[in-house]
């Protein structure tokens, strides 16, 4: 079958590149040219485990190609997935923009029957509307349907999601386009994983109610993380016993501060828009936007209760990426953090093993660091903002002899508080008792 992937980002790259793997024909194309010439010369644009590897192989098969040529690559095409971004806009609606310019083109190019699958994740109402857009732009009365076929992977992991999903999400009003849909989808159904059927609608609510499901259980975790710094209590033991309940579950039960990156903040505020626009307000939406906000706010006060006035401070910031083995720093807690340290005179410093590229590309400011070492050198605390496998060992005797003061701010609940305080350091955790 002859694919063409629109938008060679997290979702459209690893898309195409594990359909090509089940031995289809798939283009991917992209109108950022720095993007497509990187993948023609071998490289990938993006930090994803395991994602080179499969580009390579299927490159060399012919099976996987990469252009800007949209026009070209939907020339034959049998089915075509949209995965562009839908940012959020600034009153919180997700921007379209890129969805209907594609459209555009796409009305423009159809000439035989194609089945057109919306990854990217679009308000409810979406598919509908676009069907009538490219209807009205067609000149031709060249027959299409719309599925909507909402994505779960995780960056980090996406490769490993895309392949072993725990279910697929077929929304469409159409049998033809269906049967084609489980004909692309069939190595999974060989693999037992559920296939819900379903309306467009039904499918473009599933991923947002979805993302804001996630979204709540790390801002319920973090408001009791908050209490049980008010309390004494341990939120560790918390999550773990309240995660036994088979009802609860124990995934997504990790506070730190707040939730981050290109799908979480951007999907719940689009939910809280849209129900709006439906004459339904979703209150909890509110909240839960309400609460992670406060989260990272929460940072930059215990940073402040410890240190005191900021100004001239240093503050290091260990980890940019919004969580480990990404290099996504879209939304992430702590540009947050370092643009209000910054905003209070602070000097921050920062080390990521991957991230750091992207980082600077939005807070350039940032004095950034070769290493934890250099980072923390006369700073007066050291802030772990993300949990990268490497920061889960640091020398704390090396690392007392060249901070300014030895203050460690473990917003991942990383290290066992004794151990550090023992190193002779003042520690400060989310939700953990500290002696
Ligand atoms: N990142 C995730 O983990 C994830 C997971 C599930 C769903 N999603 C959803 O999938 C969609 C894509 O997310 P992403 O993280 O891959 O975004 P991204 O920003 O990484 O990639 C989007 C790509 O689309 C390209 N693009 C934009 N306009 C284009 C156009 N007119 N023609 C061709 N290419 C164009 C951009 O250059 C970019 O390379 C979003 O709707 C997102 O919410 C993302």
């Amino acid at each position: 079958m002859k694919i063409t992937v629109i938008g060679t980002g997290y979702v459209g790259l690893v898309v195409g590149t594990c359909l090509s793997d089940f031995g289809m024909d798939v283009v991917c194309v992209d109108n950022d040219s720095s993007k497509i010439d990187l993948l023609n010369t071998g490289e990938t644009p993006i930090y994803e485990i395991g994602l080179t590897e499969v580009i390579k192989r299927n490159v060399k098969l012919g099976r996987l190609s990469f252009t800007t040529d949209l026009r070209k690559a939907l020339n034959d095409s049998e089915a075509i997935f949209i995965g562009v971004g839908t940012p959020e806009k600034e009153n919180g609606e997700a921007d379209l923009i890129a969805l209907y310019s594609i459209a555009d083109e796409i009305a423009k190019s159809l000439t035989v029957y194609t089945v057109i699958i919306i990854k990217s994740t679009v308000p409810v109402g979406t598919a509908k509307k676009l069907k009538s857009y490219i209807k009205s732009k067609l000149n031709n009365d060249c027959d299409f349907d719309i599925v909507s076929n909402p994505e779960f992977l995780r960056e980090g992991t996406a490769v490993d999601d895309f392949l072993n999903p725990d279910r697929i999400v077929l929304g469409t009003d159409s049998e033809k386009a269906l049967s084609i849909m489980k004909e692309i989808y069939r190595p999974f159904s060989l693999l037992d994983i559920p296939i819900v059927t379903t309306t467009n609608e039904t499918a473009e609510l599933i991923k947002y109610v979805s993302n804001t499901m996630l979204a709540l259980k790390v801002s319920f975790i973090n408001e009791v993380a908050n209490l049980c710094d008010a309390t004494g209590a341990d939120v560790y033991q918390v999550a773990q016993a309240i995660g036994m309940d088979k009802r609860i579950g124990p995934k997504f039960l990790q506070p730190g501060p707040g939730y981050g990156g290109s799908c979480l903040p951007k999907d719940v505020h689009a939910l809280a828009e849209f129900s709006k626009e439906f004459g339904y307000t979703f209150k909890l939406a509110d909240a839960i936007i309400q609460i992670n906000d406060m989260q990272k706010q929460r940072v930059v006060s215990k940073t402040k209760k410890l240190l005191g006035n900021l100004k001239g401070k240093k503050i290091a910031l260990l980890g940019l990426a919004f969580k480990p083995n990404t290099d996504d720093v879209r939304e992430a807690p702590s540009l947050y953090v370092a643009e209000e340290f910054r905003s209070q005179g602070a000097l921050v410093s920062a080390y990521d093993p991957i991230a750091m590229d992207q980082a600077k590309q939005m807070q350039p400011e940032i004095l950034y660091s070769d290493d934890v070492y250099t980072a923390c050198k006369m700073a007066d605390i050291a802030i772990i903002m993300t949990e990268w496998n490497e920061f889960r060992d640091l020398d704390f005797s090396k690392l007392k002899s060249l901070m300014k003061s030895p203050n460690l701010y473990d917003t991942k609940n990383i290290y066992i508080a004794k151990k550090i305080i023992n190193a002779g350091f003042n520690y400060l955790c989310t939700g953990r008792p500290v002696k």
